[in-house]
């Protein structure tokens, strides 16, 4: 069986870091405030001109760099993204142009925090059916450009950044003691749309608009449906939460992380966090959580790691894969 293997990963934050206490003087919060119920510490802005497509360009040059590729090996590039540089064309194609590649296809995945997943999975399908032996895997967003500056409840929460994986085909016994991504689980469900979404776009508005949560909501459904997610997907795969070395999940709140890993017996030693510095960067959270963890030499060959991750739509989903 074909296997998609994790050959690189790379992740890039803009310069400019945003600690909780800048939002003090705008805002009726506080550092201790936004660090107690949601984890977070700081996070990156991207600077004026400095876009999506530039954040996964400088991930994308560190994720060939690791794996010992070039951009004309890949096949195919995949970019999670909500935060497009423009309506079209694709982020994708811009990463793509980018990177000097002349060959092979690229595209966009919308699935908004959930969209990482949702990008390894159609990876992962796209190298099972054989139409490509190497995907760049892409999670980049920059979703200061869509923040109300007036709504607490929600711009203290989110950051940019993006992050990199490099897939490559294997082959494989058909088996859990297999490399690469081992099973997959993705849902959706729009009647639950107007607890997190943007109150703009293309065809509703004619403008970019902004995020819009009901923030404990969204809470109460993550909780659950995230635990309910990893268990299947674990079940896919024919393995147990015993068997988990590296939960990477999505990184919006460290009190959804906890519970989570509760729900899922699973000790915190063996959770990656990076939600106090990076905040929530949506579909970027979990490459750039894979890419800090892999750069620090958390992952070791062989071991299990299962992502998770919910958002907008609301859309949630996981991946189990053998580094
Ligand atoms: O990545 C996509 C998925 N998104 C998420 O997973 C986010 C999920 N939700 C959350 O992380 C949390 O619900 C929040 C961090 C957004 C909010 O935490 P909460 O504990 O659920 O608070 P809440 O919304 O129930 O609000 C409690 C209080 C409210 O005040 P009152 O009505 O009790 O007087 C809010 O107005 O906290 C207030 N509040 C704030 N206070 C100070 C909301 N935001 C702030 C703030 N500073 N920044």
């Amino acid at each position: 069986m074909r296997r998609s293997v994790v050959r690189g990963t790379g992740h890039y934050l803009p310069e400019r870091v945003v600690e909780n206490s800048y939002f003090e003087s705008m805002l009726d919060t506080t550092d201790e405030w936004i660090r107690s119920r949601t984890g977070i510490e700081r996070r990156h802005f991207a600077a004026e001109g400095e876009f999506t497509s530039d954040l996964a360009i400088a991930a994308a040059r560190q994720a060939l760099e690791r794996a010992g590729m070039v951009a004309e090996d890949l096949d195919a590039i995949v970019v999670a993204t909500s935060t497009p540089d423009l309506t079209f064309p694709a982020t994708a194609t811009i990463v793509q142009a980018g990177l000097g590649m002349q060959r092979g296809f690229a595209y966009d995945i919308q699935a908004v925090c959930a969209g990482f997943v949702f990008a390894l999975s159609n990876a992962d399908g796209l190298i099972k059916s054989g139409q490509a032996d190497r995907v760049l895997v892409i999670g980049a967003e920059t979703f200061s450009r869509i923040m109300d500056w007036t709504d607490r409840g929600t711009c203290v929460l989110f950051g940019d950044g993006a992050g990199a994986v490099i897939l490559e085909a294997v082959e494989g016994e058909g088996t859990s003691d297999d490399r690469g991504i081992l099973a997959t689980d993705l849902n959706s469900d729009g009647n639950l749309r107007e607890l997190l979404y943007v109150d703009g776009g293309v065809s509703r508005t004619g403008t970019v608009g902004f995020l819009r949560m009901q923030g404990n909501l969204v809470f109460r459904h993550a909780v659950e449906k995230l635990a309910a997610t990893a268990k299947r997907v674990l079940d896919k795969a024919g393995l147990t939460p015993g068997d988990i070395d590296w939960l990477v999940p999505h990184q919006a709140n460290l009190r959804i992380i906890v519970g989570t890993a509760q729900k899922m017996q699973l000790p915190m030693d063996k959770v990656v966090l990076t939600v106090a510095d990076h905040g929530n960067t949506s579909a970027a959270s979990i490459p750039l959580a894979l890419s800090v963890a892999d750069t620090q030499g958390k992952f070791k060959p062989g071991d299990v790691v299962v992502t998770e991750a919910i958002g907008g739509g609301m859309s949630w989903g996981s991946v189990v894969l053998r580094w």
